[in-house]
């Protein structure tokens, strides 16, 4: 089993994206059963809520569909989560600050660290303020990251 939390700020829009087009992908790999996908908001503004229904929108444009309440992270999901995906930089220091010990801070990367290798340390911007192009850029981000993190993981599963 590998379990994987995708983290950005309010839990609304890049996390839940991302954990809707990678609990696709590992359906379409047949690996379900082996792995476990969660997502949480560095802030607890929005605790509760449903994804944004601009996110809902244009990830049900694409065959995704996104679901679950938002919630805040917390120090006890270094112990429970093998990976945890950040979504941008200001999200991954956050989760340093948060984790208990090195080998817990050993489980954060950046969403695009998993992506084409010319894009990795940037961020996925946060589409919140912005105008309905924002959150279709997230897809494309969330897709070719996604992609290879499923590389990430049939490697752990292998392993
Ligand atoms: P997210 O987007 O971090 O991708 O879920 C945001 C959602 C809410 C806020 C900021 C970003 N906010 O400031 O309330």
């Amino acid at each position: 089993m590998v379990e994987v939390l995708f983290v950005c700020l309010g839990n609304i829009c890049r996390s839940p994206t991302a954990e809707g087009v990678f609990r696709a992908m590992v359906e379409e790999a047949g690996l379900s059963a082996q792995v476990r996908i969660d997502s949480a908001g560095t802030g607890g503004w929005h605790a509760g809520e449903s994804p944004d229904p601009r996110s809902t929108r244009v990830a049900a444009q694409r065959g995704y569909r996104l679901e679950g309440a938002a919630r805040q992270v917390r120090r006890e999901d270094f112990a429970r989560f093998d990976l945890i995906v950040a979504m941008d930089r200001s999200n991954l220091r956050r989760l340093r600050e948060l984790a208990p010990d090195a080998a817990a801070a050993e489980k954060l990367s950046l969403l695009r660290d998993h992506g084409p290798p010319a894009e990795r340390g940037q961020d996925v911007p946060d589409p919140y303020y912005g105008g309905p192009d924002g959150f279709d850029r997230v897809l494309d981000i969330c897709e070719a990251g996604c992609r290879g993190l499923l590389a990430v993981v049939r490697e752990r599963l292998e392993a």
